[in-house]
């Protein structure tokens, strides 16, 4: 298994070459030419293609005979960032290869999902200043998962809850719907989440799946278990 990391060099890029190495995969990744240096610790045990991860011709060298892509979404700056890393992917991919895409709750595939008021404000002041200070565009991330649910690539969406470092607890938990009661605890590791995104590649039931993810630790979590 020839596995394509996106935004490799990132915090939950970092976790998802180790899981990934772990299950014996040969990985690729790809990240910008100045944080190559941050892949030193798998100088060894991977092949780094250095560039922004929305450059499409780099994309294309770094996913060809990949059988699996995982992107890290991530909405810097005004320029299609996202979008343009969704895209390149979705276009260069080969046929067949499993795609998965990560991103936050506020991402919905089908707008069955219930946010508290809190999370809406929070989500929408934090979206207003980052836009006006050009810094991040939350509706880029909108545009490129609209288009990945659109494709009719065989695409994972996870979604992930408020993170925190520490430990792995294991794989987290998932729902279809932010709202749920499973998901109430909102909180995951990020290297759960990195396990997530990896274990999906061989999870034929997570394909045109959105999930939202939370750590299986957590109170809600257990209390679902339990019930
Ligand atoms: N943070 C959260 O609380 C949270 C919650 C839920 C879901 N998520 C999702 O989790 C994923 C990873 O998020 P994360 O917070 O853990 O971040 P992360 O893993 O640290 O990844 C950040 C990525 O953005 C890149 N990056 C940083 N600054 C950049 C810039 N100016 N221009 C272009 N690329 C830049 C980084 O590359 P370099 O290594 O080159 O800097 C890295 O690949 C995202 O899809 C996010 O939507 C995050």
């Amino acid at each position: 298994m020839k596995v394509c990391i996106i935004g490799a060099s990132g915090k939950l890029g970092q976790y998802m070459i180790q899981h990934a190495l772990n299950r014996g995969y040969e990985v690729v990744g790809v990240c910008r030419e100045q944080s190559v240096g941050k892949l030193a610790p798998w100088k060894d045990q991977m092949t780094v293609f250095p560039g922004r991860t929305n450059d499409r011709e780099v994309i294309k060298q770094a996913v060809a005979g990949c059988d699996a892509v995982l992107s890290v979404l991530v909405p810097w700056g005004v320029d299609n960032y996202a979008s343009g890393t969704a895209q390149a992917v979705l276009d260069f991919a080969e046929p067949g290869a499993r795609l998965i895409f990560s991103c936050g709750w506020h991402i919905t595939k089908d707008g069955q999902d219930q946010y508290s008021w809190i999370f809406t404000t929070i989500l929408a002041v934090a979206a207003w200043i980052a836009r006006l200070f050009r810094l991040v565009d939350i509706n880029d991330q909108v545009e490129a998962t609209r288009r990945i649910f659109a494709s009719d690539r065989k695409w994972t969406v996870v979604r992930g809850s408020d993170l925190e470092e520490g430990e792995s607890q294991g794989l987290p938990v998932w729902s279809h719907h932010v709202g749920d009661p499973i998901l109430e605890s909102n909180l995951t590791r990020r290297v759960d989440f990195a396990l997530f995104m990896v274990a999906a590649i061989e999870d034929e039931s997570l394909i045109h799946e959105a999930p939202a993810i939370v750590g299986c630790q957590t109170p809600s979590a257990l209390a679902f278990a339990e019930s």
